[in-house]
């Protein structure tokens, strides 16, 4: 079993299910030990994306300049909106969201909404970070929605930049449908786990890039080929 760990004085409060122990030689004798906890994944992956993340897709992804038509009643679709980090920074910008979970985190137009059971694209664009564990199946998923309806435009992840690599994905995925456009974030984006303190898990930094698949037959009827950007804001 994974341990997460920090260094912490005995007088620092331990947090439930934290425990703390004292370190040998001089550490010890002034009063400083590790807090441990066993690393139980955050269940269903819940981890807030930063504002400044769906911002730089705002700058960079030419989707969000406007001005293209749908019969829609949304323009973008967030799938697994958590407490709507995604969702309140495309509204602030003035884009009409519908926002779905399947956990009721007290946000969002419907909970209990498996996106992987989802049979209909809600809006032409589908914008989300997606649980960690399930991030092919949504990309799939999402490739399989989009590609159904004549009317729908794209879909863009949040993925770690690792997502890249993998034969796996390389066959289910970039082999069968490569993503139009991969904006790497030069800095490394600050996760904190949905459900704690932030200051008890400190900066979990990762690599992250924006995927965007747009669809081939209206953007890219020459044939689809990735480009990639950098963020570097
Ligand atoms: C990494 S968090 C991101 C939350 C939000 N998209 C954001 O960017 O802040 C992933 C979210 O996916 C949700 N989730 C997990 N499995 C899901 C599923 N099958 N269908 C819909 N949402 C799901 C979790 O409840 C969690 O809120």
């Amino acid at each position: 079993m994974k341990l997460i760990c920090r260094y912490a004085h005995e007088d620092a409060p331990v947090p439930e299910g934290w425990k703390f122990k004292k370190l040998g030689g001089h550490h010890g004798a002034n009063g400083y030990g590790v807090l441990t906890m066993a690393d139980n994944r955050e269940k269903d992956d819940f981890y807030p994306t930063p504002p400044y993340a769906t911002q730089a897709l705002m700058n960079h992804c030419p989707w969000f300049e406007g001005g293209f038509m749908h019969d829609y009643d949304y323009d973008y679709w967030e799938p697994a909106c958590g407490d709507g980090a995604i969702s309140e920074v495309l509204k602030d910008a003035g884009w009409r969201v519908y926002s779905t979970d399947l956990i009721d985190r007290g946000y969002g137009d419907a909970t209990g909404v498996d996106f992987l059971m989802e049979t209909k694209m809600l809006a032409p664009w589908l914008v989300t970070n997606p649980p960690y564990k399930l991030a092919n199946e949504f990309v799939k998923h999402a490739q399989w929605l989009v590609d159904s309806d004549p009317e729908a435009h794209g879909h863009a992840m949040l993925l770690r930049l690792a997502f890249l690599e993998g034969q796996k994905r390389y066959t289910e995925i970039f082999s069968q449908f490569p993503p139009s456009h991969v904006y790497v974030f030069s800095k490394r984006l600050t996760m904190i786990r949905g459900d704690h303190e932030a200051a008890w898990y400190g900066s979990g930094k990762m690599a992250f890039a924006w995927f965007v698949w747009e669809r081939t037959d209206k953007y890219h009827p020459e044939g689809q080929t990735t480009e990639m950007h950098w963020i570097n804001d």
